[in-house]
């Protein structure tokens, strides 16, 4: 696999200094600093909130670490009737503010020499001529060689028009020897059906390999290290399966409420912002047998097989729940319910709250459930996997030397205090056989020097270098549909979801999913 385009390690100059050559280091060493070829990317949706906070921000932190070409282009399309001068300082606010690594004016004045700004709508054929002319000029002005990434940060709606548009202007295709690439924000469709037609109308323009669809989850450190876990240890691989694990829980909990995106949410819900793609690529990282090398095509290929062995668990009025969030106290702050949040109809059906129970048929994982579940305004925020084991078959203890025993569970704690947690029990120290749970626990903060990147500084990363292995497949995103929808059709069909005050962990009816086998939610 290629590190840079053309197989050459670019000199990055500029602020952070040139990258050190050592010739004794195989070009091919995977630990070498990975720097983007000449390129540009073009992003749509450039005001937009995404942009703003995150795409923006990682394109400052990626120059900063030296991992952009010196002559990188950044090209804005929009409404707003900005001049490239105008754009630069929009640009610089949003970087300056969200930046990971410091703000240093060196760095940004190389890479504001770089940013361009096209105004366009795009349903008008003039504003994709200017891009198209932009693009070439960019070829000479900044040396991209002709290589650019199409960001498509807007509606799904869009999409159709953009592609089109992309194509009638030539943008899809480069000169001799370069190459374009679009990448897709969530979410990839409503239901299975639209995600077909997505699928569809992106590939007739651009070929598969060139489509690289975000889930940002992948491109987060802590969940990389799903795959470091259970691969590279000798230790967890035995255990990983069905003689010992009991059930799995994947947890992301948000304590934020909706607030602002009304525009986003209402009408998607929270099963399809987050469980058809976070939650279904972590639980196929934890489930997917050992790929035969860290290929992508090895990588999507195991993941694509065990989303094919899985399925939902039924009936879904058993083993799905959701809910809505209302007013409650997070903390010390009285928050508002869903309803009253601003622009929300106070008859929306939106569920701020999702939980369903996935099973996976096959020789590892037969009659283990992974329980996925995500919510707004809960108790707080935190994303984990829990592995739960099955108790010991036999304990040598009086009962109540052991009442305060859990199960053990490993813990891959994804955010915000990133690590991993071993729960065992222990011999509480006394004269007295007493066990109880005690944590091992492994943190990022203390076992490294060196800061995690934010998820979108790699993804769009990866995107310049071609590197797809972080990007689902057209299939994954197919297979995650078709788990869910029959969940949303049920739920279609039922009215407004259980409420629960802001602050707490949810619905009751999520609570007896699990209570129904004598499983319990964590508190994390
Ligand atoms: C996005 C969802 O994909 O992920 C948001 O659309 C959610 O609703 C966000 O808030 C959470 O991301 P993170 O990285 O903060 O966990």
């Amino acid at each position: 696999m290629n590190h840079t385009e053309g197989g050459a390690v670019p000199n990055a100059s500029g602020a952070a200094g040139p990258v050190p050559q050592n010739p004794l280091r195989d070009p091919r060493d995977r630990r070498l600093p990975r720097i983007a070829g000449p390129s540009g990317l073009v992003i749509f949706g450039v005001t937009g909130d995404l942009s703003k906070k995150k795409l923006i921000p990682a394109v400052y932190d990626l120059a900063n670490r030296g991992l952009l070409p010196p002559g990188f282009a950044l090209i804005g399309f929009g409404r707003r009737k900005w001049r490239h001068a105008e754009f630069a300082e929009f640009a610089r606010d949003c970087a300056r503010e969200k930046c990971r690594t410091p703000f240093r004016e060196d760095v940004w004045d190389q890479l504001a020499a770089g940013l361009r700004f096209v105004t366009g709508t795009f349903d008008a054929d003039e504003g994709f001529d200017q891009l198209s002319e932009q693009l070439a000029a960019l070829e000479s002005e900044r040396g991209t060689a002709g290589n650019y990434a199409f960001y498509l940060s807007i509606p799904p709606d869009d999409f159709p028009i953009v592609c089109r548009q992309l194509d009638r202007t030539g943008c899809t295709r480069g000169p001799e020897g370069s190459w374009r690439r679009v990448v897709i924000e969530k979410p990839f469709g409503h239901d299975l059906e639209s995600a077909r037609e997505l699928n569809a109308v992106v590939g007739a323009v651009f070929p598969e390999d060139s489509v690289f669809r975000i889930d940002h989850y992948l491109g987060k450190e802590t969940v990389q290290n799903i795959l470091a876990l259970r691969f590279a240890n000798q230790l967890f691989e035995p255990v990983w399966n069905a003689n010992h694990v009991d059930h799995v829980q994947i947890t992301m909990a948000e304590d934020i409420g909706l607030g602002g995106r009304a525009g986003y949410y209402d009408g998607i819900g929270a099963a399809r912002d987050v469980i058809q793609n976070h939650l279904i690529q972590l639980m196929a990282l934890v489930a997917m047998e050992e790929p035969t090398d860290f290929s992508a095509a090895a990588l999507r290929a195991e993941k694509t097989k065990v989303l094919e062995s899985t399925s939902l668990a039924l009936p879904v009025s058993e083993t799905a729940a959701r809910g809505q969030y209302a007013r409650g106290w997070q903390g010390s702050e009285n928050v508002v319910g869903l309803k009253e949040e601003e622009g929300y109809d106070p008859s929306s059906t939106t569920e701020t709250y999702a939980a369903i129970t996935l099973e996976v048929h096959n020789r590892r994982w037969a009659g283990v459930p992974f329980y996925l579940r995500t919510g707004k305004r809960l108790g707080r925020r935190v994303t984990e996997i829990a592995v739960v084991f099955r108790r010991a078959p036999h304990l040598p203890f009086d009962a109540t030397m052991t009442q305060e025993l859990g199960q053990n569970a490993l813990v891959i704690r994804v955010q915000p205090d990133e690590g991993v947690t071993l729960r065992f029990g222990s011999k509480v120290p006394g004269t007295a056989m007493e066990v109880r749970d005690v944590n091992m626990d492994f943190a990022y903060g203390e076992a490294f020097t060196e800061s995690s990147p934010e998820a979108y500084e790699r993804l769009i990363l990866d995107v310049l270098l071609g590197e797809p292995s972080l990007f689902p497949v057209s299939r994954e995103v197919e297979l995650s549909w078709m788990l869910l929808d029959p969940v949303l059709e049920e739920w279609e069909s039922q009215g407004t979801p259980e409420q629960y005050p802001a602050g707490t962990w949810g619905p009751k009816g999520a609570d007896e999913i699990l209570a129904r086998t004598g499983r319990a939610w964590r508190r994390p």
